[in-house]
């Protein structure tokens, strides 16, 4: 049987895990303070929702939606016009948080249905059951909560947030339940500089990475820059996709208003537009479905060096 596979679009990631995470799993992502999980995860519902045609639901319990917004906007993805396009929504349960856990998953399970999302982030899970003091209580939420997302049937990324230097998860039982665990983890070189380095310690079904690999949380948001425990080929390809990203200039059809209208969206590159989804082109650039299959089309040329 084949696993169907839900990328994140971020490069070099998906290549780590055979394409992308199993079709309808739990993911846990787990990390310290500042670690850049609220970046990769919102990084995820903004690829699929510009790239890969996958509606999300972003819940924040963490932190406001109105810093979550501005955040993003550093990073050039305008989540609220992609929620006004109705291809994203943003829960703000921060302000919820106390009214119940049941009532807030009704509120998470309502707003997924009438989007007909299939991505979901909590950021985070340990802010949900942080009210929640006894264990027992805590089981009976992630139990609640893991039946909640099978029924779903969506990829869901819950954030855990970990002190620094702790090395547990604290719930004991979630590892066991989730069907991937993805470790962020920051941490001072010799040279006292600011490094991170991922790893990932489950992904059912999935043959994945087994080294650590460093990434950088940058203006474009996540991105891997290790290739320590990668053969050869990956070596270079990473190499020559860092020096040979082509401007969307280069590819015909597209303007200087148009590249304009592109990078606002979080799409940079020729390389980027090569993967861009024709129907979000066609409504964001005002265009026909067919001139802009034909946009991806020249990218796609360039790209791939043709
Ligand atoms: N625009 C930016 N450019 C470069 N680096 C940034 C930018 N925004 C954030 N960072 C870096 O990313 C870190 C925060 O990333 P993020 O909010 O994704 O982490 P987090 O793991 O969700 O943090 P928290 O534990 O506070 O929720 C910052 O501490 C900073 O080092
Ligand atoms: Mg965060």
């Amino acid at each position: 049987m084949i696993i169907q596979r839900v990328p994140t679009g971020i490069s070099k990631f998906d290549e780590m895990i055979e394409g992308g995470f199993p079709e309808n799993s739990m993911i846990l992502l787990v990390g310290y303070p500042g670690a850049g999980k609220t970046t990769f995860s919102a990084q995820f519902i903004y690829n699929g929702a510009t790239r890969h045609r996958a509606k999300g639901v972003y819940v924040c319990f963490a932190e406001t939606k109105e810093t979550f917004l501005k955040n993003m906007m550093r990073f050039g993805w305008d989540f609220e016009r992609l929620e006004k396009d109705g291809r994203v929504a943003i829960l703000d349960l921060s302000v919820t948080r106390e009214s119940g856990l049941q009532k807030n998953l009704d509120t998470i399970m309502e707003t997924m249905t009438s989007l007909n999302a299939s991505r979901l982030v909590i950021d985070s899970f340990s802010a949900i059951s942080m009210g929640l003091k006894e264990p027992i209580d805590i089981r009976v939420m992630i139990h609640l909560l893991y039946r909640f997302l099978k029924k779903a049937r969506c990829i869901s990324i819950l954030i855990i947030d970990q002190p620094w230097g702790s090395t547990s998860l604290d719930e004991g039982i979630s590892e066991f339940l989730a069907d991937g665990i993805i470790h962020f983890e920051t941490y001072f070189d010799e040279n006292e500089i600011l490094r991170r380095r991922f790893r990932i310690l489950k992904m059912r079904g999935t043959n994945h990475t087994k080294t650590p690999h460093e990434y950088d949380i940058t203006s474009d948001g996540f991105i891997i820059l290790d290739k320590k425990g990668y053969g050869k080929d990956f070596r270079e390809k990473e190499y020559s996709a860092r020096r040979g990203f082509t401007d969307l200039l280069d590819v015909k059809g597209v303007g200087v208003k148009r590249s304009n209208i592109l990078k606002a969206l979080g799409i940079r590159t020729a390389e980027d537009l090569a993967e861009a989804d024709p129907k979000f082109l066609a409504d964001n650039l005002k265009i026909s479905r067919k001139a802009a299959s034909k946009i991806i089309r020249n990218a796609r040329k360039i790209a791939s060096g043709r």
